[in-house]
């Protein structure tokens, strides 16, 4: 099948969050399953060009209609990593993708409503005409509204489009301006709430409704989420629209790369290990206490690896810091955020705890170390508020680094409490805990530690059934391929 991913984000070349890893990991497994997937990223004068090979323009004249005129574009194409990518270029007086940044700009609505236009109008004039096409997030929400009200009748009736939110807290939610800009127009008509109106402002535009309204058919990142984003208020305003689209609405768990975490085989760490040398792990744990200058004692390793940012729960990792220090365990943080805030208080969480032998906080963004931190813990916290999917959970099950979860997203679909689940003590893999109090997070900790010391070798009975799971894309690949097969033959 001819599959294209539009989106703003693809790692390693433009990477803000784990977006880029989705449309990264994803396009790899649909093409390793046979398909021809073709990639569309905006062309961002700061992106990482290391990564493409053979960069170069393949349409130079590409018009967009916008507003009363056209924009001239470039298109470019290269190969990421073995994918074909299409960078699209625009050459107005706005220079929307040359900002030195992927978003941040006052006129971020419009510049990725321009991207979504541009991008069936290449899809259009190069005469592309893929089965189906994945977009994700606001940024690209538009692409299934401009197809099925202007593109249709151009000639792309038979094209299919699946949207995948990440994160239902960004929108698109702006004015009617964008609706004459794209060649929509008709305020009256769009601005209804079944269409592109927004639930909160009878005036705005909302554009992650409109992909809702419009797409074949919606996947958010995890089942836990589709439901959360239906029923409460995970769906900030857009349960409503879900619900009225339920029949075709639904959770793609994510996967991990599996050739990059897979601590049988990662160069970043001292010494490989796997679920049958497990003991290999704690060369790793000794190196990693020697880099950070921890003392080497017979005590439980917490890691928190993630950003510091609210959402993630970072009062929760604080105390989850203090209550390991506390209860004879050490704890390491690897992470950095961008509110200033939160990030000024873990600094000075440091210098006050500089000397602690149990204890260690890097406060920057480091991919090196989040490996030997992973292949080196014993437990990784993920106390976050709301996580759609998540990650990190996912590669510390594969490290065998046991996850203390809160029961919220993506993190119930993959953590197993080893007390509490439901499921056979065989599939169980780590701590949940039900509140966001620091009674929740302390009595998760204290069963892990009691396990640790009391029980040995059934904490390493729980290692061993995390890294176990298949958290690779393999099975995302399936269940997309699953649903494109279902909209373009429905
Ligand atoms: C967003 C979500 C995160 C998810 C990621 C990739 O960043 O917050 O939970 O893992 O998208 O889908």
């Amino acid at each position: 099948m001819y599959i294209v991913e539009v989106a703003s984000e693809c790692a390693p070349v433009a990477k803000v969050g784990g977006l880029a890893d989705v449309v990264y990991g994803l396009s790899g497994e649909l093409q390793a399953r046979g398909h021809d997937v073709e990639i569309i990223l905006p062309k961002y004068d700061c992106m990482h060009y290391e990564h493409l090979e053979g960069l170069q323009v393949v349409y130079h004249g590409l018009w967009v209609p916008w507003h009363d005129g056209l924009i001239h574009c470039s298109v470019w194409s290269a190969t990421l990593c073995g994918r074909s990518c299409f960078l699209i270029d625009p050459h107005g007086p706005e220079d929307f993708f040359g900002r030195g940044h992927y978003y941040g700009s006052w006129d971020d609505v419009t510049r990725f409503a321009f991207f979504s236009k541009a991008t069936l109008e290449f899809l259009l004039k190069s005469n592309r005409r893929p089965a189906v096409i994945h977009c994700h997030d606001w940024q690209t929400a538009l692409v299934p509204v401009l197809l099925y009200e202007i593109y249709a009748q151009a000639g792309m009736d038979r094209q299919r489009v699946c949207y995948t939110v990440h994160d239902f807290r960004y929108q698109g939610v702006t004015g009617e301006h964008v609706l004459w800009a794209t060649g929509l127009n008709r305020p009256d008509y769009f601005l209804h709430t079944d269409r592109l109106g927004d639930h909160f402002n009878p005036n705005a535009l909302n554009l992650m409704q409109g992909g809702i309204v419009y797409a074949n058919f919606v996947t958010t990142v995890s089942l836990r989420h589709a439901w959360e984003a239906q029923t409460m208020e995970h769906g900030d305003g857009l349960g409503r629209a879900l619900r009225m689209h339920q029949g075709k609405f639904g959770g793609v768990l994510n996967g991990i790369d599996d050739s990059v975490w897979n601590p049988a085989s990662d160069p970043r760490i001292v010494q490989d290990y796997g679920p049958d040398c497990l003991d290999r792990k704690y060369a790793n744990k000794e190196a990693l206490r020697d880099r950070l200058w921890l003392a080497q004692s017979f005590k439980p390793l917490v890691a928190y690896v993630g950003s510091l940012e609210r959402q993630k729960g970072v009062d929760l990792v604080r105390h989850g810091l203090f209550y390991s220090i506390w209860n004879n365990a050490q704890f390491v943080l690897l992470g950095t955020g961008s509110d200033s805030t939160i990030t000024s208080y873990f600094w000075h969480l440091k210098q006050h705890l500089n000397d602690n032998p149990d204890c260690h906080l890097e406060i920057a963004h480091n991919d090196e170390l989040a490996h030997l931190l992973y292949a080196g813990a014993d437990l990784i916290i993920v106390p976050s508020l709301f996580e759609p999917c998540g990650e990190s959970q996912m590669i510390a099950l594969r490290y065998g680094a046991v996850p203390i979860v809160h029961a919220v997203g993506g993190l119930v679909d993959t953590v197993f409490d080893r007390d509490y689940s439901t499921k056979p003590p065989s599939e169980r893999n780590g701590y949940v805990f039900q509140h966001t109090d620091q009674g929740a997070m302390e009595s998760a900790l204290r069963r892990a530690f009691g396990l640790w010391y009391d029980y040995p070798q059934e904490f390493r009975q729980l290692m061993i059934n995390g890294m176990r799971y298949d958290f690779s894309w393999k099975r995302p690949g399936q269940d997309y391929s699953n649903i494109f097969d279902y909209i373009r033959y429905k």
